[in-house]
């Protein structure tokens, strides 16, 4: 239920009343007294009126139709208006959310097909932590845009291509007899190829050599290659599995997919006389910067910009993606702000929308961008099953449970926290990486959430009648803030998909769970004191917190346990 348009229809069919036209914008109110929503849009109005702002606003007020949906309003202020809703009404959409497996969230009427671009390890390295933000984020944002109606399409644009994978198969080829022992460990094989490539000329050669073969589609070569990818993409996976995340082969679009379209592009772009050389090298360059795109090196070798330019153009043309978001390190807008230019002027982009969602950078807890101890980078395997140690600990010392229970539990802890970590900061900022503030109990974290969650089904479990013949209707101030509260998630998710932020979302379901806690604790639920019509109320209020936190977690790509 979009509860923000349901009322700003009503102040616009006010304003059309009063022959104002203007769009409406409603707020959350801030305090209890200025009433669930304000409309602040009559200031601005009053200067092209040249008339008193709480002149207009009363007779705006006086056309609003008070009833079903709006209980009151009031002029408040230099000319706000205060809008407050109707209880009944509130109890029940909560009631219908309830009943809905889809909590009353409508799917789109315009359902668009969006391209999301996200994760894209490197595949001559294991995936480490520069990768997971990527991960994450992309991957909540694909769950939602499907969730909310849309056509997602994954794609992982893992780098397979470049010179280093000259001297990765040529080491591969030396060590064949054990090779799928040593590529268990994709980083020490990296290191060991890298030792020899330096230390030893002959090697080096080769490795060489088998640049210019794999480019040349030499079929020995292109063999070798393709089995240190597959090797490469497993590791990957192993991931993706423990992560959660629904990456899988089919949305893999490796750099090397574009390959035999990349003269094809650059001869396009040619045609649209975008190209110059400049000292041999192919560029395109902008008006407003001095640093042009190379697109093709003097020797001939194509880049990193070129291989976006070819999948820019197979993903509007051949996929006919009506969004594509890029969820990419924010170290890489100017590039991405380069490549929209470019897309801008062959009028790709007349039809499709281009984002960069960036993210900034994982820091350490003394500000430092996040390494091992030796400096080295830190493997998202490590950091994960560190994460999931740290969890079962923490609940080895809390219950007494079965290893399996304990593995569940301890696996859902640690890769929630995580995850959550990351997601509930703003996307833009850099954020601090720290294990105490992740794996805690209390704060914005995804154990607090968990742990909500856990309360309210004990609640739920515990009571012996039939919970579904339970429906809501608030009794008190605070049970409309819930109440209210529960049905601003469709809201909030419209305004997470618009920004891409799930930020937005952590935040929301963190007020959510912090709120229940405070009326749990007000308002009693199991206690043989409480009348049963309110009992009944507020075991459907609380039955959909938990359904909203889980669905809301689900999205985030986070699980839920029954106890912890
Ligand atoms: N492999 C790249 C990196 O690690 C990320 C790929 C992002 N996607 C893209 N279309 N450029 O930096």
């Amino acid at each position: 239920m979009n509860l923000k348009s349901n009322i700003s229809i009503i102040i616009k069919t006010a304003l059309d009343k009063c022959d104002i036209s203007a769009d409406v914008v409603i707020n959350e109110s801030t305090k209890a007294e200025f009433g669930d929503y304000q409309y602040n849009g009559i200031m601005p109005l009053a200067k092209v009126f040249k008339q008193n702002p709480r002149e207009i606003a009363k007779r705006v007020v006086s056309q609003i139709e008070i009833g079903t949906i709006i209980s009151k309003v009031e002029v408040a202020g230099p000319g706000f208006i205060n809008i407050f809703l109707n209880r009944d009404w509130l109890s029940e959409n909560a009631n219908i959310a309830l009943k809905d497996d889809r909590l009353s969230i409508s799917k789109t009427d315009n359902p668009l097909k969006i391209l999301i671009d996200y994760s894209g390890p490197n595949m001559a390295k294991e995936m480490h932590v520069g990768h997971l933000r990527s991960t994450i984020i992309g991957d909540s944002l694909a769950n939602l845009s499907k969730f909310l109606g849309h056509n997602v399409i994954r794609q992982n644009h893992v780098g397979d291509w470049g010179t280093q994978f000259g001297m990765l198969i040529a080491y591969l080829e030396d060590i064949s007899q054990d090779s799928a022992d040593n590529l268990k460990n994709l980083e020490q094989f990296y290191k060991d190829a890298k030792k020899r490539f330096d230390e030893d000329e002959d090697f080096a050669d080769k490795a060489r050599e088998y640049v210019v073969k794999i480019q040349s589609g030499d079929e020995h070569c292109l063999k070798l290659w393709k089995q240190f990818i597959d090797i490469s993409l497993h590791h990957c996976e192993d991931v993706y599995k423990k992560l959660g995340v629904s990456l899988t082969r089919d949305d893999v679009k490796a750099e090397s997919f574009y390959n035999s379209e990349l003269d094809n592009t650059i001869k396009f772009l040619e045609d649209k006389s975008l190209i110059d050389i400049s000292d041999g090298a192919k560029c395109i360059f902008f008006e407003d910067s001095d640093t042009p795109m190379i697109i093709q090196k003097k020797d001939g070798g194509y880049l990193y910009a070129t291989t976006d330019l070819a999948a820019i153009r197979y993903r509007v043309e051949t996929l006919k993606a009506d969004k594509i978001l890029y969820v990419v390190d924010a170290r890489q807008s100017f590039h991405f702000k380069q490549l929209f230019e470019i897309a801008s002027k062959v009028n790709f982009s007349d039809n499709v929308v281009l984002e960069h969602i960036a993210f900034g950078t994982m820091m350490d807890k003394s500000g430092r961008p996040f390494k091992t101890r030796d400096g080295g980078t830190v493997k998202l395997v490590n950091l994960l099953d560190e994460s999931i140690s740290k969890a079962k600990d923490s609940i080895n010392k809390r219950e007494n449970y079965s290893d399996t229970d304990i593995e569940k539990i301890a696996e859902v802890v640690g890769i929630g926290a995580v995850k959550y970590a990351d997601l509930s900061i703003n996307r833009e900022s850099n954020y601090i990486f720290d294990w105490d503030k992740m794996l805690s109990f209390d704060g914005n974290t995804a154990l607090y959430l968990q742990y909500g969650y856990v309360r309210i089904s004990s609640i739920l479990k515990k009571y012996d009648g039939d919970i579904n013949s339970c429906n809501i209707s608030i009794s008190d101030d605070l049970e409309q803030k819930l109440v209210l509260t529960l049905l601003k998630f469709e809201d909030t998710l419209d305004r997470v998909y618009i920004q891409s932020k799930p930020h937005i979302l952590t935040l929301y379901l963190y007020d959510l769970t912090t709120l229940f806690m405070r009326f749990y604790e007000q308002n009693p639920i199991l206690r043989d004191d409480i009348v049963e019509d309110i009992q009944k109320s507020r075991l459907a209020i609380a039955s959909l917190s938990a359904k909203t936190i889980k669905q809301g977690l689900e999205i985030l790509g986070i699980e839920v346990v029954d106890r912890l």
